[in-house]
Protein backbone atom coordinates (compact mmCIF):
# COMPACT_ATOMS: atom_id res chain seq x y z
CA UNK A 1 0.00 0.00 0.00
CA UNK A 2 1.52 3.69 -0.91
CA UNK A 3 2.24 5.76 2.15
CA UNK A 4 -0.21 8.14 3.33
CA UNK A 5 2.44 10.95 3.47
CA UNK A 6 4.86 11.31 0.61
CA UNK A 7 8.33 12.87 1.82
CA UNK A 8 10.56 13.92 -0.75
CA UNK A 9 13.20 16.46 -1.06
CA UNK A 10 15.35 18.63 -3.37
CA UNK A 11 17.57 21.80 -3.00
CA UNK A 12 17.05 22.29 0.56
CA UNK A 13 12.79 22.12 0.44
CA UNK A 14 11.30 19.35 1.67
CA UNK A 15 7.60 18.51 0.40
CA UNK A 16 5.02 16.53 2.72
CA UNK A 17 2.25 15.60 0.62
CA UNK A 18 -1.17 13.94 1.81
CA UNK A 19 -1.78 10.96 -0.19
CA UNK A 20 -4.96 9.54 1.35
CA UNK A 21 -7.26 10.74 -1.39
CA UNK A 22 -9.90 7.68 -1.57
CA UNK A 23 -10.56 9.07 1.71
CA UNK A 24 -9.65 13.09 0.64
CA UNK A 25 -6.91 12.96 2.59
CA UNK A 26 -8.70 12.61 5.74
CA UNK A 27 -5.91 12.89 8.49
CA UNK A 28 -5.75 9.80 10.69
CA UNK A 29 -3.57 8.69 13.76
CA UNK A 30 -0.98 6.85 11.50
CA UNK A 31 -0.71 10.42 9.06
CA UNK A 32 -0.34 12.90 12.20
CA UNK A 33 2.18 10.43 13.20
CA UNK A 34 3.84 10.72 10.03
CA UNK A 35 4.03 14.46 9.86
CA UNK A 36 5.39 14.98 13.53
CA UNK A 37 7.86 12.53 12.67
CA UNK A 38 8.85 14.15 9.49
CA UNK A 39 8.66 17.70 11.30
CA UNK A 40 11.03 16.52 13.81
CA UNK A 41 13.31 15.10 11.15
CA UNK A 42 13.24 18.48 9.13
CA UNK A 43 13.87 20.89 12.39
CA UNK A 44 17.07 18.93 13.13
CA UNK A 45 18.17 18.15 9.26
CA UNK A 46 20.38 21.28 8.36
CA UNK A 47 20.38 20.37 4.43
CA UNK A 48 16.02 20.91 5.08
CA UNK A 49 15.65 24.77 4.76
CA UNK A 50 11.83 24.89 4.20
CA UNK A 51 9.33 22.48 3.98
CA UNK A 52 5.92 22.74 1.64
CA UNK A 53 2.54 20.90 2.74
CA UNK A 54 0.42 20.14 -0.19
CA UNK A 55 -2.52 17.71 -1.52
CA UNK A 56 -3.21 17.02 -4.89
CA UNK A 57 -4.83 19.47 -7.67
CA UNK A 58 -8.49 18.46 -6.53
CA UNK A 59 -7.57 17.88 -2.68
CA UNK A 60 -6.19 19.29 0.29
CA UNK A 61 -7.73 17.66 3.32
CA UNK A 62 -11.32 16.65 4.56
CA UNK A 63 -10.05 17.22 7.95
CA UNK A 64 -9.92 14.81 10.61
CA UNK A 65 -11.05 11.52 9.66
CA UNK A 66 -14.55 11.30 11.49
CA UNK A 67 -14.15 7.67 12.31
CA UNK A 68 -10.83 8.11 14.87
CA UNK A 69 -13.25 10.71 16.16
CA UNK A 70 -15.53 8.15 16.98
CA UNK A 71 -13.29 6.15 18.86
CA UNK A 72 -11.51 8.84 20.97
CA UNK A 73 -13.01 10.52 24.14
CA UNK A 74 -10.20 12.17 25.36
CA UNK A 75 -7.29 14.19 23.95
CA UNK A 76 -4.66 14.04 26.05
CA UNK A 77 -1.16 15.82 25.68
CA UNK A 78 0.44 12.44 24.04
CA UNK A 79 -2.44 11.77 21.22
CA UNK A 80 -0.57 12.37 18.20
CA UNK A 81 -3.08 14.88 17.30
CA UNK A 82 -1.71 17.14 19.70
CA UNK A 83 1.54 16.32 19.04
CA UNK A 84 1.24 17.47 15.60
CA UNK A 85 -0.23 20.50 16.65
CA UNK A 86 2.17 21.44 19.23
CA UNK A 87 5.00 20.48 16.77
CA UNK A 88 3.65 22.29 13.23
CA UNK A 89 3.11 25.14 15.71
CA UNK A 90 7.04 25.35 16.57
CA UNK A 91 8.54 24.42 13.46
CA UNK A 92 11.30 26.43 13.26
CA UNK A 93 11.37 26.78 9.16
CA UNK A 94 9.46 28.03 6.91
CA UNK A 95 6.40 26.22 5.79
CA UNK A 96 4.09 26.70 2.77
CA UNK A 97 0.77 25.80 1.90
CA UNK A 98 -0.35 24.87 -1.56
CA UNK A 99 -4.58 24.23 -1.22
CA UNK A 100 -6.46 22.76 -3.70
CA UNK A 101 -10.15 21.67 -3.52
CA UNK A 102 -11.62 21.03 0.15
CA UNK A 103 -9.72 22.09 2.97
CA UNK A 104 -11.56 21.32 5.90
CA UNK A 105 -11.35 21.54 9.86
CA UNK A 106 -7.52 21.29 10.56
CA UNK A 107 -7.16 21.85 6.87
CA UNK A 108 -8.10 25.26 6.93
CA UNK A 109 -6.84 26.08 11.13
CA UNK A 110 -3.37 24.89 10.31
CA UNK A 111 -3.30 27.54 7.25
CA UNK A 112 -3.29 29.94 9.80
CA UNK A 113 0.34 28.58 11.09
CA UNK A 114 1.94 28.21 7.57
CA UNK A 115 3.97 30.84 6.85
CA UNK A 116 3.10 31.39 3.16
CA UNK A 117 -0.75 30.16 1.51
CA UNK A 118 -1.26 29.16 -1.71
CA UNK A 119 -4.73 28.40 -3.16
CA UNK A 120 -6.25 26.87 -6.55
CA UNK A 121 -9.25 28.50 -7.48
CA UNK A 122 -10.72 25.59 -6.47
CA UNK A 123 -9.87 25.93 -2.89
CA UNK A 124 -13.31 25.59 -0.19
CA UNK A 125 -12.24 26.26 3.43
CA UNK A 126 -14.58 25.04 6.00
CA UNK A 127 -14.36 24.58 9.64
CA UNK A 128 -17.75 22.75 10.68
CA UNK A 129 -16.97 22.26 14.14
CA UNK A 130 -19.65 24.04 15.69
CA UNK A 131 -21.43 21.47 12.58
CA UNK A 132 -20.41 18.28 14.15
CA UNK A 133 -21.05 19.33 18.27
CA UNK A 134 -17.42 20.54 18.63
CA UNK A 135 -15.11 23.35 19.12
CA UNK A 136 -12.75 25.28 17.56
CA UNK A 137 -8.99 23.68 17.57
CA UNK A 138 -5.45 24.28 16.69
CA UNK A 139 -5.50 27.92 18.38
CA UNK A 140 -7.75 28.77 15.72
CA UNK A 141 -10.24 30.51 18.15
CA UNK A 142 -7.15 33.06 18.88
CA UNK A 143 -5.46 33.55 15.22
CA UNK A 144 -8.45 33.48 13.26
CA UNK A 145 -10.22 36.68 14.95
CA UNK A 146 -6.88 38.19 14.81
CA UNK A 147 -6.12 37.72 11.37
CA UNK A 148 -10.18 38.39 9.47
CA UNK A 149 -12.06 39.69 12.36
CA UNK A 150 -14.25 38.41 15.21
CA UNK A 151 -17.21 39.19 12.99
CA UNK A 152 -15.63 36.98 9.78
CA UNK A 153 -14.48 34.43 12.08
CA UNK A 154 -17.57 34.18 13.61
CA UNK A 155 -19.52 33.04 10.20
CA UNK A 156 -16.63 30.56 9.94
CA UNK A 157 -16.53 29.20 13.22
CA UNK A 158 -19.97 29.59 13.92
CA UNK A 159 -22.26 29.37 11.02
CA UNK A 160 -19.90 26.82 9.09
CA UNK A 161 -20.11 28.66 6.25
CA UNK A 162 -17.69 27.59 3.68
CA UNK A 163 -15.18 30.28 2.08
CA UNK A 164 -13.91 30.16 -1.46
CA UNK A 165 -10.53 30.99 -2.76
CA UNK A 166 -11.50 34.63 -3.58
CA UNK A 167 -12.64 35.51 -0.41
CA UNK A 168 -9.72 34.28 1.82
CA UNK A 169 -7.54 36.11 -0.26
CA UNK A 170 -9.57 39.02 -0.01
CA UNK A 171 -9.34 38.40 3.73
CA UNK A 172 -5.63 37.91 3.92
CA UNK A 173 -6.12 34.16 4.55
CA UNK A 174 -3.51 33.01 1.22
CA UNK A 175 -1.15 35.00 -0.51
CA UNK A 176 -2.29 34.31 -4.06
CA UNK A 177 -5.27 32.49 -5.98
CA UNK A 178 -4.20 30.11 -9.34
CA UNK A 179 -5.85 27.42 -11.56
CA UNK A 180 -5.79 23.91 -10.07
CA UNK A 181 -3.20 22.70 -12.75
CA UNK A 182 -1.19 25.72 -11.49
CA UNK A 183 -0.67 25.68 -7.79
CA UNK A 184 1.71 22.56 -7.40
CA UNK A 185 4.23 24.53 -9.79
CA UNK A 186 3.49 27.57 -7.75
CA UNK A 187 4.29 26.78 -4.40
CA UNK A 188 7.49 24.34 -5.50
CA UNK A 189 9.06 26.97 -7.56
CA UNK A 190 7.95 29.63 -4.48
CA UNK A 191 9.54 26.79 -2.23
CA UNK A 192 12.87 26.53 -4.10
CA UNK A 193 13.31 30.43 -4.04
CA UNK A 194 12.78 30.55 -0.39
CA UNK A 195 14.82 27.56 0.12
CA UNK A 196 17.91 29.14 -1.89
CA UNK A 197 17.94 31.98 0.66
CA UNK A 198 20.45 32.46 3.97
CA UNK A 199 18.80 29.45 6.12
CA UNK A 200 19.87 31.22 9.38
CA UNK A 201 18.47 34.57 8.58
CA UNK A 202 15.23 32.53 7.15
CA UNK A 203 14.65 31.01 10.37
CA UNK A 204 15.66 33.91 12.55
CA UNK A 205 13.05 35.68 10.87
CA UNK A 206 10.53 33.49 11.07
CA UNK A 207 10.97 32.91 14.69
CA UNK A 208 11.08 36.74 15.34
CA UNK A 209 7.93 37.30 13.43
CA UNK A 210 6.22 34.68 15.53
CA UNK A 211 7.39 35.91 18.60
CA UNK A 212 4.26 37.96 19.91
CA UNK A 213 2.01 34.99 19.86
CA UNK A 214 4.29 31.99 20.25
CA UNK A 215 3.63 31.04 23.96
CA UNK A 216 -0.19 31.89 23.80
CA UNK A 217 -0.25 29.73 20.58
CA UNK A 218 0.46 26.67 22.88
CA UNK A 219 -1.48 27.84 25.60
CA UNK A 220 -4.72 27.86 23.40
CA UNK A 221 -4.13 24.88 21.50
CA UNK A 222 -4.36 22.95 24.76
CA UNK A 223 -7.13 25.18 25.87
CA UNK A 224 -8.89 24.22 23.10
CA UNK A 225 -8.06 20.61 23.42
CA UNK A 226 -9.98 20.32 26.66
CA UNK A 227 -12.88 21.85 25.43
CA UNK A 228 -12.62 19.73 22.59
CA UNK A 229 -12.36 16.31 24.70
CA UNK A 230 -15.51 17.44 26.37
CA UNK A 231 -17.06 17.89 23.25
CA UNK A 232 -16.12 14.79 22.02
CA UNK A 233 -17.82 12.86 25.03
CA UNK A 234 -21.08 14.84 24.31
CA UNK A 235 -24.44 13.70 23.25
CA UNK A 236 -24.03 16.68 20.49
CA UNK A 237 -20.95 15.35 18.43
CA UNK A 238 -21.59 12.12 19.49
CA UNK A 239 -24.51 11.51 17.76
CA UNK A 240 -23.74 14.35 14.69
CA UNK A 241 -20.98 12.59 13.93
CA UNK A 242 -22.61 9.55 13.95
CA UNK A 243 -25.31 10.73 11.51
CA UNK A 244 -22.06 12.08 9.21
CA UNK A 245 -20.47 9.00 8.87
CA UNK A 246 -23.72 7.11 8.56
CA UNK A 247 -25.01 8.77 5.42
CA UNK A 248 -21.28 8.48 4.07
CA UNK A 249 -21.51 4.66 4.61
N1 LIG B 1 -13.12 11.22 7.62
C1 LIG B 1 -13.20 9.96 7.12
N2 LIG B 1 -13.54 9.70 5.85
C2 LIG B 1 -13.82 10.73 5.04
C3 LIG B 1 -13.78 12.07 5.49
C4 LIG B 1 -13.39 12.29 6.85
N3 LIG B 1 -13.28 13.53 7.36
N4 LIG B 1 -14.10 12.88 4.47
C5 LIG B 1 -14.35 12.09 3.42
N5 LIG B 1 -14.18 10.80 3.75
C6 LIG B 1 -14.34 9.62 2.89
C7 LIG B 1 -15.80 9.31 2.62
O1 LIG B 1 -16.35 8.54 3.67
C8 LIG B 1 -15.70 8.56 1.32
O2 LIG B 1 -15.26 7.25 1.61
P1 LIG B 1 -15.92 5.97 0.83
O3 LIG B 1 -15.61 6.21 -0.61
O4 LIG B 1 -15.20 4.80 1.43
O5 LIG B 1 -17.38 6.03 1.12
C9 LIG B 1 -14.57 9.26 0.59
O6 LIG B 1 -13.80 9.91 1.61
C10 LIG B 1 -15.02 10.30 -0.40
O7 LIG B 1 -15.87 11.22 0.26
P2 LIG B 1 -17.03 12.02 -0.50
O8 LIG B 1 -17.84 12.74 0.51
O9 LIG B 1 -17.73 11.12 -1.45
O10 LIG B 1 -16.13 13.07 -1.35
P3 LIG B 1 -16.62 14.44 -1.99
O11 LIG B 1 -15.51 14.85 -2.91
O12 LIG B 1 -18.00 14.37 -2.52
O13 LIG B 1 -16.67 15.50 -0.77
C11 LIG B 1 -15.80 16.54 1.24
C12 LIG B 1 -15.48 15.90 -0.13
C13 LIG B 1 -14.47 16.82 1.93
C14 LIG B 1 -16.57 17.87 1.00
C15 LIG B 1 -16.70 15.60 2.06
O14 LIG B 1 -16.12 14.29 2.00
C16 LIG B 1 -16.85 15.96 3.53
O15 LIG B 1 -17.60 16.88 3.84
N6 LIG B 1 -16.17 15.23 4.44
C17 LIG B 1 -16.29 15.40 5.86
C18 LIG B 1 -15.48 16.60 6.33
C19 LIG B 1 -15.54 16.76 7.84
O16 LIG B 1 -16.58 16.90 8.43
N7 LIG B 1 -14.35 16.73 8.47
C20 LIG B 1 -14.19 16.83 9.89
C21 LIG B 1 -13.70 18.22 10.20
S1 LIG B 1 -13.59 18.50 11.93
Amino acid sequence: MAPTILVEQQDGLLTLTLNRPDKRNALDTGMYQALTAALQQASQDESVHVVLLQGQATCFTAGNDLADFMGKTTLEADDPILQFLHAFADFPKPVIAAVAGPAVGIGTTLLLHCDLVYLADNARLQLPFVELGLVPEFASSLLLPRAIGHLKASELLLLAEVMDASEALRLGLANRVVAADELLGLARETGLRLAAKPPKALQKSKALLKQELRQAVHFVIDMEARAFSQALQGEEAQSRIARKLGRRD
